[in-house]
């Protein structure tokens, strides 16, 4: 059980099944070498996530930084902070855009609006988790590490208000 400001949480993914859930999407994540792509992650949640992803990938990317922000809380605020913006050098390339997390999309569709406008060769969205009882936008998800139900989850990169980024499991609210 994990204390984070008001709320206990209590497991939901060990280090183990993070681990192979990582390794998988990796290996899925071959059929992509010859795109050269560049990846784009999404900070601050994904960063330990995509630390972990691309040095289990077999082969080397070229990495950049956006930070988004649409939490507040446990609920989707539905608006969209941009904090630290576009990269450049996006014209013509395939970028892979790694987030920790899906929930309503809305990040995500921000996001991807924003990318198009860069006139990129191909973008493919990578989520560690998914929640498809929350997601309901057109875009495809390429690639998903696990799907979860509608639970408010931290640990491994994700918080709550802040807190809990470091835990190196992945832990549920626990609904008292
Ligand atoms: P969306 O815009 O509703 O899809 O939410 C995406 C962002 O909200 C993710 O990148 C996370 O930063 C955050 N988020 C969504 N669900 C959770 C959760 O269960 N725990 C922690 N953060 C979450
Ligand atoms: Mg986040």
């Amino acid at each position: 059980m994990v204390q984070l400001h008001d709320k206990t949480f209590e497991p939901f993914l060990s280090e183990l099944e993070i681990q192979e859930i990582v390794k998988e999407m990796a290996h899925k994540m071959g059929v992509l070498k010859d795109e050269k792509p560049l990846f784009i992650i999404i900070l601050k949640g994904s960063f330990i996530f995509a630390s972990d992803l691309v040095k289990a990938l077999d082969y080397d990317v070229e990495l950049c930084f956006m930070q988004l922000k649409s939490y507040e809380g446990t609920q989707s605020s539905g608006k969209i902070k941009d904090i630290m913006g576009i990269p450049q050098q996006i014209k013509g390339r395939t970028l892979v855009v790694v987030e920790d997390i899906i929930d309503t999309g809305n990040t995500l569709e921000y996001l991807n609006q924003h990318l198009l406008a860069e006139q990129p060769q191909k973008i493919y969205y990578a989520s560690l988790l998914l929640k498809p009882s929350v997601y309901k936008k057109p875009l495809t998800i390429d690639f998903v590490g696990k799907e979860i139900p509608n639970e408010f989850v931290v640990g491994y990169g994700l918080d709550y208000e802040e807190l809990g980024r470091t835990l190196t499991q992945i832990y549920k609210l626990k609904i008292s």
